[in-house]
């Protein structure tokens, strides 16, 4: 099947050989009315094509081609007709105003279902507080079925239908979905679909010795495959040990005398997208998501779907064609859902997943890193070129931007990009890292090391938001100036993450500066992973201290609601137009964010000390140089501005 001609022909078949059989299946099925199946047929042939062109190219050099690329039609089609109404109105909504998301009003908010308030109905009791932050976009870490035992916080999924008991039931998440959609908040859950769980049915059928099921896995009788893949493989959890069972990124088993390929812990397992089988039956517990309510997936571990002997397994062509492929199903039968890369690779990497055919939104792990590189050399140089140079991604989509996240923080900086500044990313790195676990003269962080490679000398880190800016430190065994310091350090990265452009994301707990929980290590579950020293429960007696300014809590909190009404109130912060400006400071950034003729100018000074700016007028074509600071109203001469120790200043100009 090589030939154009056939392709061509293959196509107009199956469309309207589907499109007359869904029509069928529709008339089948009561309550679907004309208006909604005219809508269908037309997303229908909008989006088909380009799903058979990618399913195409991935499968068709299989046997049974036309029936996995009827199975798939198939599913799309039940699930769209299974498809409550309500979102159903959504995905109209939602198609009359496709970039919804660079709203100034977003903001999101990311925790632990279990860690933050119990299960899924304690969630629903904490909608008021999410309201009162202003969120708009929930982030749930997974709550879905997981072994007992080490499951990586949930990313290791047995079952999608099924809600991890300790946390509810799929009813309580629906019904959870739909009150948070009322109060104008997208539910975000994640799509693990790079692994299941070693206990899911695919993978316990697989380990049966089932041929069917070892078919959606990676799995080799011998290491000889196994070997030669590593060569090129990166150990992405080197800590990782089996009992002499692991070996790279492979788990031994005994059961069936073969290895498994396991990239990230030994009990998650590596789904084959070679097999056509594994996209269908991963785009039916998709769009099963999507039924649910869920309006945004966050796509996690993206980069390592694909796998070719002879490259490192990551970001590869197929790997972008199998999200497209995902991205053209929810086309057709969810429309509103939105898809949310998570690629924590090199910037060149990054930007490849985001598009509207493939991840409208994205983490921007670079700004984070260089967020925290900002504050440890107190220089802004590297921030200046990140945003000069990788920020950019056009209207249609959105970074968004966190200052933490569950995981380790990682330097995923572009050595390239750092050299044109003179600084060697490997000996950089190594600062970073010994700054940020506080082995650094003079560090203010208390951070913890994460999964060092010795072979490599790499490492990540983790640590809260407050314990990595000085607070932990400073309360331990400081003084209240440098209590001062942590709190305007939070602030300050926070500041940028809610102003720069695209969606700020808090960690939630971040708002009233939680700290490390050392506990991790008592618990035989999690204390071979250090992420759980950031990943705490949330302390209600701190958060309710939150409205008393003299309390450490209320001094963050109270910080925040500040930058978000600023955020909020100001149309100047929507979408992700930005300019970066000159300072001719060393330790101070400067932007200008712009919306039709409206402008704001932000500066932050990520230094400790005082520090003098001068703004040039001309630059800005700014005819006024007297300048009222958005959040203190405090007036301003731009030719001579005076910045308090990391100090952040918004000007309307
Ligand atoms: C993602 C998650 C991380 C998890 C990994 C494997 O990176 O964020 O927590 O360990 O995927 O699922
Ligand atoms: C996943 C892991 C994270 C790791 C990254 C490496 O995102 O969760 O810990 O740094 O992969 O690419």
């Amino acid at each position: 099947m090589n030939n154009d001609t056939e392709h061509e022909g293959l196509l107009e078949e199956s469309l309207s050989r589907f499109l007359i059989k869904w029509e069928t299946q529709r008339l089948a099925s009561r309550g679907i009315d004309n208006s909604d199946w005219k809508k269908f047929k037309e997303r229908v042939l909008i989006n088909f094509p380009r799903l058979f062109n990618l399913y195409f190219q991935l499968y068709s050099g299989h046997d049974n081609f036309c029936s996995h690329l009827q199975d798939l039609v198939d599913i799309i089609a039940r699930m769209w007709i299974e498809r409550p109404s309500d979102l159903k109105d959504l995905d109209k909504n939602r198609e009359k105003d496709p970039t919804w998301f660079q709203s100034n009003q977003m903001l999101g908010g990311v925790c632990y279902v279990d860690l933050f308030a119990g299960n899924l109905e304690g969630i629903r009791n904490k909608i008021p507080y999410f309201s009162e932050l202003g969120l708009t976009y929930l982030h749930l870490m997974p709550v879905f079925l997981v072994p007992d035992g080490e499951n990586d916080g949930g990313y290791a999924i047995s079952s999608y239908r099924e809600i991890n008991p300790a946390m509810g039931s799929v009813d309580q998440l629906v019904v959870l979905a739909g009150e948070l959609r009322s109060e104008g908040i997208s539910l975000v859950l994640d799509f693990v679909f790079n692994h299941t769980s070693d206990e899911s049915e695919w993978a316990t059928r697989a380990l049966s010795g089932d041929r069917e099921f070892q078919d959606y896995y990676r799995i080799f009788p011998n290491r000889q495959m196994p070997d030669a893949y590593e060569i090129h493989l990166r150990e992405i959890f080197p800590d990782e040990k089996v009992n002499g069972k692991r070996s790279g990124s492979f788990t031994y088993h005994t059961e069936i005398m073969c290895w498994v390929w396991t990239t990230f812990h030994s009990y998650q397992w590596d789904l084959n997208y070679a097999n056509p089988v594994v996209f269908n039956r991963m785009v039916e517990e998709m769009l099963y998501l999507a039924n649910v309510g869920v309006e945004i997936l966050r796509l996690d571990a993206l980069a390592f779907i694909w796998k070719q002997l002879g490259t490192d397994c990551e970001n590869l062509p197929e790997a972008h064609s199998l999200i497209q492929g995902f991205n053209a199903a929810g086309r057709i039968a969810a429309p509103a859902l939105l898809f949310k890369s998570e690629a924590i690779v090199h910037p060149d990497e990054v930007v490849k997943y985001i598009s509207p055919v493939e991840c409208r939104l994205s983490y921007n792990p670079l700004l984070m890193a260089i967020l925290w590189n900002s504050l440890a050399t107190r220089k802004v140089h590297l921030l200046n070129q990140a945003l000069q140079e990788r920020f950019n991604i056009g209207p249609c989509c959105a970074w968004v931007n966190y200052v933490r996240s569950h995981d380790d923080i990682g330097w995923t900086f572009s050595d390239e990009d750092a050299q044109r500044l003179g600084i060697n990313g490997y000996d950089h790195r190594r600062f970073l890292n010994n700054f940020y676990t506080g082995d650094f003269e003079g560090s203010f962080a208390r951070g913890l090391p994460f999964q060092e490679n010795p072979k490599t000398g790499d490492k990540r880190i983790s640590g809260t938001c407050a314990s990595l800016a000085g607070l932990e430190k400073a309360l331990q065994e400081e003084t209240d100036v440098e209590v001062e310091l942590a709190i305007r350090r939070i602030l300050l990265i926070h500041g940028i993450i809610l102003t720069v452009g695209g969606i700020p994301l808090i960690y939630l707990g971040d708002e009233v500066g939680f700290l490390n929980d050392y506990s991790y290590l008592l618990n035989p579950k999690n204390k071979r992973d250090s992420r759980w020293v950031h990943r705490t429960f949330a302390d209600w007696v701190k958060i309710d201290k939150r409205h008393n300014p003299s309390t450490i809590e209320g001094r963050i909190y109270q910080g925040l609601e500040r930058l978000i009404k600023l955020r909020k109130e100001n149309s100047t912060f929507f979408g992700n137009q930005i300019d970066v400006i000159n300072t001719e400071n060393d330790h101070v950034l400067g932007y200008v964010r712009k919306v039709k003729n409206q402008r704001v100018l932000v500066l932050a000074n990520f230094n400790e000390h005082i520090q003098n700016v001068i703004v040039n007028q001309e630059q800005l074509s700014v005819s006024n140089s007297n300048v009222s600071d958005m959040l203190t109203g405090e007036i301003y001469e731009l030719e001579d501005i005076t910045m308090g120790p990391l100090g952040f200043l918004c000007f309307q100009i």
